[in-house]
């Protein structure tokens, strides 16, 4: 039978291996004879997403309310097209989504519900992929590049947003990431595997975020 595509998000902190096991994922995906793309937010490629890129390049000031909404646009001008996608039955890999929208302004200080707003209505993803790894692993990884998030102190408050807000959300699973590369894509495959049998079970029409 057919059926569409799955929408696959991975999250976690800066240098927890998410883009590496995003491409691993796609890759394998396509060996099996699926279709599967990845996608990336921020989204650097749009003009929205260049402003995106010169803020955290620190080239463009900007308020944290500004960015906020604008992180947030650069996912809405998409929506149409991952839509489509799906309905195609081209699985997508996705490295970052709302959750990182919401957790990394909401560890600036500002409240939860209020970050998770402007991203009400969203594609829901079928499965978020949650990559954590204790302090220490990911800190002997290789080091920080400059963008304006990229503190350890600042990390830290990320790292609890994340865990406090993705502990209540129905599609969320952790991963434990502080393995090897090979270790870490077994645990992800494991429920990969079962999410594409859960998809072609189960009602196929694509949910919608936080409303
Ligand atoms: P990247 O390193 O994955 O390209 O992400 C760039 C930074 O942007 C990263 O520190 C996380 C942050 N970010 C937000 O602050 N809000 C968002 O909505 C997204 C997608 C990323």
């Amino acid at each position: 039978m057919s059926r569409r595509g799955l929408f696959i998000v991975f999250e976690g902190l800066d240098r927890c291996g998410k883009t590496s096991q995003c491409e691993q994922l796609v890759n394998f995906l396509k060996q099996s004879g699926q279709k599967a793309i990845m996608k990336r937010y921020p989204d650097r490629t749009t003009t929205i997403g260049q402003t995106i890129n010169n803020y955290l390049q620190g080239k463009q000031n900007l308020s944290d309310q500004a960015i906020h909404l604008i992180f947030s646009a650069n996912r809405w001008e998409q929506q149409e097209e991952l839509k489509k996608i799906l309905e195609e039955g081209t699985n997508i890999v996705c490295d970052r989504y709302c959750y990182s929208g919401a957790v990394y302004t909401s560890a600036k200080g500002y409240d939860m519900e209020w970050c998770k707003n402007p991203d009400k209505g969203l594609i829901k993803p079928d499965i978020v992929l949650y990559l954590h790894a204790p302090k220490e692993v990911i800190s002997k990884r290789s080091g920080f590049g400059g963008e304006v998030y990229e503190k350890e102190e600042f990390q830290q408050k990320v790292r609890e947003a994340f865990d406090k807000l993705l502990q209540n959300e129905d599609n969320v699973v952790f991963i434990d990431a502080s393995g090897t590369k090979e270790e870490v894509f077994e645990l992800i495959n494991q429920h990969i595997k079962k999410a594409l049998e859960d998809i072609t079970s189960k009602d196929q029409k694509i949910s919608h975020l936080w409303v």
